[in-house]
């Protein structure tokens, strides 16, 4: 689906990879995820609170609290995360041409006043496996930097439906979100941006 992908230090970024149906029947597909796991407050190990809400779908999801960053099998009222919706499954497939499936799906939720600072995915096992974000309602600016901290760094943002591959020798590239621009799309009933982001963790 979509055109070609564009590159921006490392990453491939897939504008438009899903059309207005498509991402409608991601929305529809999380629903009952979100129902199963609510999205939660996470609390970085220093104990302050992300501005982000968050949950998981897979084997595995990602966690942060006192306790420091990691992957647990059980969202934290002690229940399994549930599975990762197929369609998301053949998003992965889509962008990556990879046979092995991911195990781990972040949903990220960014209501009008959430951000996420500039950081590396690096909890994961093998960091030969890509992770694939996906993007869904109002548009984030995304900052991308370099493979250590500090450096120039280009934005671009992302709108929903587009698509953002963060593999190869960019997989350990700092990322992150400076702000949504609350209510410019009306994919989601009570405005916001959802992000997914598909992981191998183990
Ligand atoms: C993340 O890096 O976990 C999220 C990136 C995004 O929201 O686009
Ligand atoms: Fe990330």
């Amino acid at each position: 689906m979509g055109n070609a992908p564009v590159e921006l230090r490392g990453f491939r970024i897939w504008k438009g990879y899903l059309d207005g149906p498509a991402q409608a029947g991601l929305v529809a597909a999380l629903r009952p995820v979100l129902k199963a796991a609510p999205l939660f407050r996470p609390v970085t190990p220093r104990g302050q609170a992300m501005s982000v809400r968050m949950t998981s779908a897979g084997e595995l999801g990602w966690v942060t609290d006192r306790k420091g960053y990691r992957y647990e099998a059980l969202h934290p009222s002690g229940t399994s995360w549930p599975a990762i919706p197929d369609a998301v499954l053949a998003i992965w497939a889509g962008v990556t041409g990879l046979e092995r499936m991911p195990d781990s799906c972040l949903i990220n939720y960014y209501g009008a006043d959430a951000r996420m600072s500039l950081h590396q995915d690096k909890d994961e096992e093998d960091y030969s496996w890509p992770v694939v974000s996906v993007s869904l309602g109002d548009d984030g600016l995304f900052r991308i930097g370099n493979t250590t901290r500090g450096g120039k760094t280009d934005s671009i943002w992302l709108g929903s439906g587009d698509v953002v591959v963060m593999g190869g020798d960019a997989r350990l590239t700092y990322h992150g979100i400076d702000r949504i621009r609350f209510g410019s799309s009306r994919l989601l009933p009570k405005g916001g941006r959802i992000n997914l982001t598909l992981r191998v963790a183990s």
